[in-house]
């Protein structure tokens, strides 16, 4: 039994799971008139309601120990501090630093960070001006009008995600594009409409040595020498982003043109540094310190905020309630908000690359859930695909609702309806319907005897499905600063509980040696036996599908 498991506070959250797992919400809303005050927090204008869980102010007190006994505290400080937390790869775990407004120095094994930071954002800043006013000029004297970011993983889903957050904010003279996948089809469909001599590449690898990223990379360079064959011009339109300043040099990236990243921002946590190029190109350098802005906000929250106030703590600690107790192995991210469509995306390589991991941190297996799957899309669209099952089907899911209040582009009543759709959501998944009240419905309707009794079990829904629901201002830099802030510090909350090192990502390590012993094996027409028949099989198909 791990040390986890057998803590004092685990076992009493066992113990008070028994007593109130059958609880339903209805019934804890009617005792309580005040819950929706006691059960919620707000950092300005952001206001988490966390009162539509299947929580008492007992449950939140047990949690509550739990992170007290975990040391929650102490791991936040030693986050800010620049501890090497990430032990597997003996690495500080330092985003915050990244948008450290405040400029507390920073040290990582005796050196501030912070000096090297400031300039970084000062080169970002001089770059992107530069293309977006127009001096940054290609090799036929034009102004950039196209920038295309090449990366993967945590070198575009963040970028891809702000860019569309931020839409509004965007310039409209330059048009920021996105090549992720090594499928000829993503590259070739964005380069099908460019123009080589305004278009501008930000190769973004933190490593530089990710196959994917590097051959659209070149893939890329020789679309543009095909069509302008000379290497001098590369300067203009091609940079750089990575911690591998000898592999992107010798990509033939000039030094000028290579933005430092640092060994202590994680792919997934790095969209505040410079892999935020495409970020700041579409929106603007201060547009871009709003973001980093937002982002302090919720850093200085977690740090300062007493744990029954922080928000990521309490985010944290629910969904540790309902992997650990209740068993949901899922959970949901559900943006009421067009421009928010890739935020699910984004959190689910920031949650699942995180705390998808079984060995504690002391190299042990563990013996209880760790990072649920999570999924999620735009709240409307949801709603009419997938809620079904979260409202009537066998599992629990618990869900995110994230919204608005203002549209910065009000068009006649759109925006009030897509609020009535929130809030009537979040209180269906709570209330859900009795059998009774259904009962009543379909007399309503007309429906009596035999045709009533049997379809009442369908109508009937059982609701105590657990919501939170963010609720802003306006989708503004400063906002999603603040939203992406809060889930990273929560996914590291629930990593800190689980005992897990939530900034390491080996599994994803042996699919690529794999792929590296494919790739050689499917040079030339000799059929392949060196793997389980299955692959062997898939492998000698596709030879043979290709001869033909
Ligand atoms: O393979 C996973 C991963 O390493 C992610 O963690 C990372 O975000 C992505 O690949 C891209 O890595 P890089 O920036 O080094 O190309």
């Amino acid at each position: 039994m791990s040390k986890l498991t057998t803590s004092a506070s685990w076992q009493a959250l066992q113990e008070h799971f028994k007593q109130i797992h059958g609880t339903h919400m209805r019934q804890l809303f009617a005792e309580d008139p005040k819950r929706f005050a006691r059960f919620s927090l707000q950092l300005d204008d952001l206001l988490l309601d966390y009162s539509k869980n299947r929580i008492t102010p007992t449950t939140l007190d047990l949690l509550l120990q739990l992170a007290h006994e975990c040391d929650v505290p102490k791991w936040i400080e030693r986050m800010f501090n620049g501890d090497i937390i990430n032990h597997t790869e003996h690495r500080a775990v330092l985003h915050i630093a990244l948008r450290n407004r405040a400029n507390r120095p920073i040290q990582v094994q005796g050196q501030d960070v912070m000096p090297d930071v400031n300039a970084m954002l000062g080169k970002i800043r001089g770059f992107t001006e530069q293309v977006r006013n127009g001096h940054w000029l290609g090799y036929s004297q034009q102004r950039i009008t196209d920038v295309v970011n090449i990366g993967v993983g945590g070198s575009d889903l963040g970028p891809v995600m702000a860019t569309e957050a931020l839409r509004p904010y965007a310039s409209r003279d330059l048009h920021v594009h996105f090549v992720s996948n090594v499928d000829e089809n993503h590259i070739t469909d964005v380069l099908e409409s460019l123009d080589p001599q305004t278009t501008l590449f930000i190769i973004v690898s933190k490593t530089f040595t990710t196959q994917e990223t590097l051959t659209n990379a070149e893939t890329a360079r020789e679309w543009f020498l095909a069509q302008h064959p000379d290497t001098a011009a590369i300067a203009k339109h091609f940079v750089a982003v990575s911690d591998n300043v000898k592999a992107a040099s010798e990509f033939g990236i000039d030094p000028d043109n290579l933005f430092k990243m640092w060994d202590w921002v994680g792919g997934r946590y790095s969209l505040w540094s410079a892999v935020g190029l495409s970020i700041a190109c579409a929106v603007g350098m201060d547009n871009f310190e709003q973001l980093l802005e937002g982002a302090h906000d919720m850093d200085e929250h977690f740090r300062t905020a007493p744990l029954e106030q922080n928000m990521p703590v309490i985010l944290g600690l629910l969904g540790v309630w309902y992997s650990n107790f209740f068993n949901a192995q899922t959970y949901a991210v559900l943006p009421y908000d067009q421009h928010l469509r890739f935020l699910p995306d984004y959190l689910r390589q920031a949650d699942m690359e995180s705390n998808g991991k079984s060995v504690d941190r002391e190299g042990k297996p563990v013996d209880y859930s760790t990072g649920p799957i999570v999924f999620g899309s735009v709240g409307i669209s949801g709603q009419h695909a997938f809620y079904q099952l979260m409202h009537q089907g066998t599992p629990l899911i618990p869900a995110d609702l994230l919204a608005a209040a203002v549209n910065l582009k009000p068009l006649r009543k759109h925006h009030e309806i897509l609020m009535a759709n929130v809030f009537a959501q979040a209180e269906a998944f709570m209330r859900g319907k009795t059998e009774k009240e259904a009962r009543a419905e379909l007399q309503a309707q007309g429906l009596t005897g035999d045709a009533l009794e049997n379809l009442l079990p369908y109508k009937v829904f059982a609701g105590n499905k657990p919501t939170n629901l963010l609720l802003f201002h306006t989708l503004n830099p400063r906002t999603l600063g603040r939203l992406v802030a809060l889930y990273e510090h929560k996914i590291f909350v629930q990593g800190v509980i689980w005992n897990i090192n939530s900034f390491d990502q080996w599994g994803v390590e042996l699919g690529k040696q794999l792929a590296k012993t494919v790739l050689g094996e499917l040079q030339g027409d000799a059929s392949v036996s060196s793997h389980d028949c299955s692959t062997n099989g898939l492998i000698n198909y596709y030879k043979k599908l290709r001869k033909d």
